[in-house]
Formats: C-alpha cells, structure tokens, sequence
C-alpha cells in the first residue's frame, strides 16, 4: 500500500515537474514506461536502468542537433534528468550500484603546475561525491540520508570515476554535492549517473562550472538535474538546497572577493581611475544621484588612500569564477583577444607612434591598407599572435609590417566616405542607426539653461530650410509629411564643449543635423548646426552649414560633417554600445544568479544571453573605459568619457523603450496602428526592418517557453524567486531609476514574456547591430573619425587658420582628423571588437540541455532556431532588392549586421547570444 502511494507521487513529481504542456499521447506514453516491471527484473541482474531514462535520453540523444557546425559535448549530451530506483519492493531489496564520471577539463597551464594534485590522483582520493534524493524521508519528513562516494581518476585523463551503492528506496537523484579534494580548483564539465553500465541511459547533470578546492572552502558544490522547476514545484528533497545555494551566490556584502569565489553582489562604478598613481586619474563615482548608473559587480577592494570614495585598482579584476572565459574557451575567443591587445599591443603602439603628428595625405592613410607599417623586429611576432589578421611578415625577413584590410565600404566604393548620400545611409544602416529621430516640433528650442549657455533658439531656422529644400516643399508641409528628421548631439554634448576643448589637441561643439526624406525612400542631409556655449568670456556661437555651390561652403560642409561624425562616433561607442549594452546588461546578470536558483527556467532560459559578459565589462573598467585607458585616449570625449555616458543614461534610457518597437515609436520612425501592427516612418530602414524579424523571433521563443512553464498570471506573481529577481533589476541593478514609472510590473504572462525578450534582444540583436560593424564602418577612420582636432575656422578670431583652410582645405582637413596613433590604436582595437572567434555561440544555434529535457521546450527552441534560418533568406533577398536604395545600390554595403548565424572574423553580420566581445 504504502509502495502505490510512493509511486504515485513519484509520477505525479515527473508529470509536474516534466511535462506539463507535452502531447497528451506523450504522456500516456511515458506513464506507461514507468508502470512496466522491467524495473524489478533488470534489478536482478545487479544493474539496472529506469525505462523512462532510456526512453527519454534515446529520444533527446536523436534530436539534440540544431545546427552542428562546431559541436560541443556540453550541448548535446543529456537526459531525462533524474535517476529513478525507489519503484518495487523487489528493488527496494538490493542496493543499486551507480556508476558516477565526472568530465573535467584542466585547462593545459594548470596540468603543469597541478604537481601534488596529480599525486593524489594516482592515490585515487580526488572527489567526494553525494547523491541527493529529491524526496524527503516518509517516515521522518527529513532529507533522506545521502549516497556518498568517491571517483578516482581512471586512465583517460580528466575523467574521474566511482561506484556508489544506492538504497532502492533513494528515489530519484535531484542533486550532486561535489567536493574537490585537490589542491587546485578543476573545471568539472558534466556528471553522468550510470546505471547498468550504460552510458546511453546515463542522467547527465551539465555543470559547465569550476569547482573550489575544499582547502580554500570546506563547502561542497552543489549540481542539480537539468529540469527545470519553478519555486513551488521544487521536489521536496531539494528544496533546502535550492535556498541555501542562492545564498551562498548572494554572499554577505562584506569583504574582498577572493578569485575562487562565485558572489554576486551590486557596487558602483568606483574604480576607474587610480589617484594614487595619478591625481589627474580621478573620475566621479558613476551609480549615485549625481551621476546615475547601472551597477556593476562587487569586488570589495579596499578604497583608496587619497580618495575614500574611489576604490583600489587591481588587475585582473574580481568577478565571480563561472563569468572567467579565459581558461575555457580558446584562446581565439575574442575577448581573450582583447586582453592581449589591451595588456601588450596597444602600449606598445604608443611606444612606436606620436600621437602629435597627423597624416600628410591620403595617400598616407591609403598606404595603412596597401603597404602597411613597419614594425620593430621585437614587436612584431607578438603583434601577429594577438592581431594575425592585421599583420604580415616580410618575405624572407624577420620583419613584419602593420597591414590593415580595407574595409568593405571602401573596397566596394573608395569615395563613398565623402558623399552626402553615404552619410545620410548610414544613419539607417549603420554602425548607429538608432539615434535618428523623427523631427516632431518646429522650431528647435535647446531645453538647457539660456543663462549658462546661451540663447536656446537654433540656427536652423524655416528660412534656411526651405531654401535648401529648394522652395519644392515648405517645413510645415515636410513636418505634416514626416519627412524632416534629427539627429541630435545638441543639448547632450554642449554642456561639454568648454572641458573639452581645454583637453590637449581637442574640440567639440553641439550639434544638430536634419535630412529630409526623399520620395525615393532614401534621406539626404539638408543642414547641420555647430554650436558653443557662452562662457564668461565668450558670448555663443552657432553657425549653420549647408551642402551650398560655392568651394568655401561645401569645404566647410565637409568639415561640419566631420564634426558631426565624431559626435556620432564618440556616442555610438560610450551610449549606444557600452552602456546600453554592456554596462546595462550586467545588472541583469548580477540579478539573475543572486535570485534565480540554476533550475530555475528563466535562469536557463536567460543564461545563455547572459554569458561571458562580466569578465569582457571587468576588462573594459581594467583598459577600456578606465582613466587614460583607450576611449580617453582615442575619443574627443577624454576623461569626460564614462561621465558622459551617465549624463545619457539619466536623461535617456529607459528599461521599456529597449524593445525595438517601443523605441522605434519613440524615435518617432514608427507608428502602432490599431491593429497593432508597427509601420514605419522610413519603409526601407534596414535596422528596424531587420531588427524587427529578430525581436519578433525571440518573442515567439520567449512566449513558448514562458507558456510551457507558467500556466497562469497567477504562476507568474506567486514565483517568489521571479518576483525577487525583478525587484532586484530594479531597485539594486538600476536603483538609480528604480522609481521611474516606466518599469513594466511583472505581473502576467505577457509582461514578463516582455521583459524577457527586452534582455535577449539588448543582449543579442541589438548587440550585434551596434558592434559587429565596427571595422566595417569606423575601420577606415574618415568615415567615422574619433576626433575633429581643430575648429572650424569661421569660427570668431581664427584668422590664421582661416587663411590655412583657404589655401589648403585638405590638408586642413587631414590635421583635423585623428593622429596617426589615435587611428592606428582604434583600428586595431575595432578590428578585434568586430570579430567572431571560432567557438563563437550563435544563438538559435545550441539549445542548452535543460530545453532538449523537454519535449515542447525542445520544439519550440528548434521552430526558433528555424525562424532564425528563415531570416537569413529574407535579410539576403532585401538586400538585393534595388528599390531598398538604403542596402542596396551601387557600392552600397549591404545590411548584413542583422544576419544571425556567421563564419569567424570580420564579417560583419552574425548574432551572437551574449554581450561577449
Ligand atoms: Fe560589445
């Protein structure tokens, strides 16, 4: 009787806990399996392997595929998830004997320094292991004692392995305590529960994770079975676990994080200068009232002497042990690229270059792509290890020269840089096409303080509109129209011009630029507007540029355009890219591991979306974004670089208006009809019309998967773990905007299906659209410059440099652009940002084990990752479609950022998961 009542429950605990949503046929189909008494039988025979085991492992074995293009064993091995042997009396009789491997993966310079540990292998005491029950003792309601056991290393090396006897009442296994009794810390793979010898049917935990060494902390790692439960539907043998674990993830605030350590825990951003080194490397602490900001993780490194506020420096920088790539991906993984090229190319650049010089002429900058630049003999090998595809060697000379490849754009059409048509395009389908807004009020009014800095009223007045337009349109008709759009550096950057320009070799203005919208569907640039501010000496200046017929005006055009691609270019980089993405996405992982338990389904779901991003963030503080790192040297922005992001963020960002829809109506380039269907402003712009397949993907993701596991509103709201972790995005990750009406309460279906699929989208699309460009559009360095150096010269009391433009306007151009150091130090810094590793992680291109458990999960992933497929045609038929003049014409580069699957390096489409280069 009381063995019926145990059974039931047990199927219950499967039906529940896996597969809930699945055919209904599916189901009877198991239950079946699990009701048939070869279970008893084959215990006689000493070993034996649960039906429903074999059953499903065969089943996700046949259609773990998805794309195969560079397999990886963590992918696509997995199984049901739980190991059954409490079902007959008969079993209940004979212990089982379970066999455990454990797949390790050291990486090599760990091997040569492990020494003891290898002795301790060969002694066969390695690792400890417990099995825990996922049910709770009936007689005493308490967790049922453990099964525990040690694996040895056997003769194949990083595989370890041990038999344990487990009781036939165990139950089915929810968790596996690991200890690692080495004396370094090993990167434990995946765990696989054979029963019967046979590894078809074995329970597969995928750990993917680097386990302590018990000499550093006594505590056990804890694994649990890939299926997923929601809080309330924990199996009861596993709950404590399930708590207990987050909160070791949690920690206690206190204390400096120690690089075996896996807290997770919220901080501001107070360590990118060192006044220690530098009182001029002081910068403001980023994440307070005055300078809002996303939080990034904790290291609790002791403050500064000098300054209390700012934390000590340290390299490399804490973060928790599972977000280190470096050990193991390869080491072409782009990231471990970068941190050569921070810690070893870029010093020594600036070493070979004068950063004072400029070009002589474009031939000059020609001749980078052509002939490149000699290096020294001592450089030049470790050059062509990190940046290979940016160095040659001489032939029969052990020499190498510095040769970068022409960007595409240039390769397609060598002046497109210059024309007014390129320009426009590239707001659309550039490397930022999302700063472009529709403009909605006339005239332009700056919204800043008239007393500081000016009088608000800008210089693009109806007048000098029309007369561009050429008199064919009025602005009231182009406003009904919706055909004059902005792009705005104006308000954002004045603010700035003073500091700036007091920087060495720097300047800056505000900025305003409109287009005016063809009837060919294509924007042509009407005028731009350079203002400064007054200053208490200077009253302001503002001057607006038109495309006019004369030579002075269409040279000084091209100067104004130069200015205006800086602000672009400075923008993208530190707003549209680093903090919108990077920056902004680590409060969200931060969240997910301190609130969401591993098995938790939005863990797995989001996990992949949030992998790899820490450590590439702890770089980019380390030599990115750090004072003097290379945005303050690269940049216009200097050491107001990071500052000006935060000046964006609180005036900007907004957690709803990541979705691409809602940002597009907000830009004004899209309506919602009342159908719901979004139409565009602009028909053929490529990042919205491509974007827009991307999000609608995801969304369809999301809601399969969200309606899998949440069969209610009610689910949704009684998840405390969810409810905990959106409070925390909130009101810790961004608890400088935690207040603002605009955050989506988590409270149905439909709203957290949004919340998800705003993070996979920053985290991938979005992502991929504003980096994988890099080189494409700002490798040939006049198209994107980083810094206009000089004034324009009409500009008051710049005669002499007037005289200088009026004679030689290129070469007054040439010595505006950036130095040769500047340049070469951001191509070879851009081609590494746009480049995919070998093992780079497309999504829609693996599933993670956990989704091929479930059947209706599975098959959902797989209808995503088909859609994504899909969506490679329709972005190559766009493209070559001639009346989509803004991706498809004569030398017109073709908008492929959007494209989701790529072959590694340059290529300038592919969409990985994760924020990870
Ligand atoms: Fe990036």
């Amino acid at each position: 009787m009381y063995t019926t009542i145990k059974e039931c429950t047990h199927y219950n605990t499967h039906l529940a806990g896996g597969s809930r949503g699945a055919d209904p046929r599916e189901l009877a189909a198991m239950t079946m399996h699990l009701k048939q008494p070869a279970l008893a039988v084959s215990a006689q025979n000493g070993n034996f392997a649960s039906p429903l085991l074999a059953t499903a492992s065969s089943r996700l074995r046949e259609s773990s595929a998805g794309p195969s293009r560079h397999p990886r064993s963590r992918r696509v091995c997995c199984t049901s998830g739980s190991i059954d042997v409490s079902t007959s009396v008969a079993a209940k009789e004979r212990p089982l004997t379970v066999t455990a491997i454990v797949t390790a993966q050291a990486p090599s310079s760990m091997y040569l320094s492990r020494g003891i540990d290898h002795l301790q292998d060969l002694f066969g005491k390695t690792l400890h292991l417990q099995l825990v029950s996922s049910e709770l003792d009936p007689r005493t309601g308490e967790e049922r004692e453990k099964v525990k056991g040690l694996a040895s290393m056997t003769h194949k090396e990083g595989t370890y392995e041990g038999k344990m006897s487990v009781p036939a009442s165990f139950g089915p296994v929810g968790a596996v305590l690991v200890e690692n009794q080495h004396h370094r810390e090993m990167f434990i793979k995946d765990i696989k529960l054979v029963t019967g010898g046979d590894e078809s049917t074995a329970v597969t935990f995928d750990v993917g994770s680097w386990v302590h060494s018990k000499f550093d902390n006594p505590e056990p790692r804890v694994f649990f079975t890939i299926r997923s439960y929601l809080p309330s539907q924990t199996p009861t043998g596993i709950e404590a676990l399930r708590k207990k674990e987050l909160e070791t993830l949690r920690g206690d605030g206190h204390g400096e994080r120690k690089f075996h350590e896996r807290v997770y825990d919220y901080d501001t951003y107070n360590d990118l200068g060192d006044p220690e080194e530098d009182v001029e490397h002081k910068r403001p602490v980023l994440g307070n009232e005055e300078h809002p900001y996303p939080r990034r993780c904790r290291t609790g490194r002791p403050m500064t002497m000098l300054d209390p506020k700012t934390e000590k420096r340290s390299s490399p920088v804490y973060v928790p042990r599972d977000e280190q790539f470096s050990d193991v991906k390869g080491k072409n993984f782009s990231a471990a690229t970068m941190k050569s090229l921070l810690h070893s190319i870029l010093p020594s650049l600036g070493s070979i270059l004068n950063n004072s010089e400029c070009f002589s002429g474009f031939q000059e900058i020609d001749a980078l792509y052509r002939d490149g630049m000699p290096l020294p003999v001592d450089v030049g090998n470790s050059f062509s290890n990190v940046i290979s595809r940016a160095v040659r060697k001489i032939k029969d000379t052990r020499e190498h020269v510095l040769l970068f490849e022409l960007p595409q754009m240039i390769e397609r059409d060598r002046f497109s840089w210059f024309g007014d048509e390129e320009f426009a395009r590239q707001t659309l389908a550039g490397l930022n096409p999302n700063c472009i807004r529709l403009l909605m009020e006339f005239p332009i009014v700056s919204k800043l303080d008239a007393a500081v800095y000016g009088p608000p009223e800008s210089a693009l007045t109806k007048e000098l509109l029309e007369k561009t337009m050429k008199g064919l349109v009025t602005v009231d008709e182009a406003l009904e129209e919706k055909r004059l759009f902005l792009l705005d550096y104006h308000d954002i950057f004045l603010p700035y011009v003073h500091k700036v320009r007091e920087l060495p070799d720097m300047t800056l203005y505000g900025s305003r630029t409109i287009f005016f919208l063809t009837d060919e569907g294509t924007l042509t640039p009407l005028a731009i507007e350079l203002t400064r501010p007054q200053s208490p000496t200077k009253p302001q200046w503002k001057r607006a540029f038109t495309h006019a017929s004369d030579a002075t005006e269409k040279w000084l055009w091209i100067l104004a355009k130069a200015h205006v691609l800086t602000h672009d270019s400075a923008y993208h980089q530190l707003i549209t890219h680093w903090m919108r993405t990077h920056a902004c996405a680590e409060p969200y992982i931060i969240a997910t591991n301190r609130q969401l338990s591993r098995m938790h389904p939005v863990y797995r779901l989001l996990h992949p979306h949030l992998r790899y991003t820490m450590e590439i963030n702890a770089m980019a503080r380390d030599r990115l974004i750090n004072a003097d790192g290379f945005f303050e040297g690269t940049y216009w922005s200097g050491r107001y670089s990071v500052e000006l992001s935060s000046v964006a963020y609180d005036a900007t960002w907004q957690f709803n208006t990541e979705a691409l829809p809602e940002d597009l109506v907000s830009r004004g380039l899209a309506v919602r009809r009342d159908d719901g269907e979004l139409e565009l402003a602009i028909k053929d712009y490529p990042y919205a019309n491509d974007g827009l397949l991307i999000w609608n993907a995801i969304k369809q993701w999301a809601s399969d998967y969200v309606d899998f596991y949440y069969k209610s509103d009610e689910d949704v709201t009684g998840d405390e773990e969810l409810q905990a972790w959106w409070e925390e995005v909130r009101t810790k990750g961004h608890a400088d905007k935690k207040d603002e009406l605009w955050w989506p309460v988590c409270d149905s279906k439909d709203n957290l299906i949004q919340v998800l699929n705003i993070i996979m989208w920053v985290t991938s699309g979005y992502h991929a659209a504003v980096n994988f460009g890099l080189y494409q559009y700002a490798g040939y360095f006049p198209n994107r410059p980083t810094v206009v150096r000089k004034k324009i010269p009409v500009e008051e009391n710049q005669e002499e440099e007037m005289k200088k433009f009026m004679a030689r306007p290129e070469e007054f151009l040439l010595e505006s652009l950036p130095s040769p150091m500047q340049a070469i130090k951001t191509m070879a810094t851009l081609d590494i940002f746009s480049s995919h590793s070998p093992d780079e992680e497309y999504m829609g291109e693996y599933a993670e084990p956990a989704w091929l458990a479930e059947p209706v999960v599975k098959a959902a992933f797989h209808k995503f990752s088909g859609r994504l497929k899909a969506v490679e045609h329709t972005i190559d038929e766009r493209n070559r479609n001639p009346e989509n003049m803004n991706r498809c014409g004569a030398g017109i580069v073709p908008y492929e950022l959007l494209k989701p699957f790529s072959e590694p390096g340059v290529t300038g489409m592919g969409i990985p998961n994760s924020v990870s280069i």
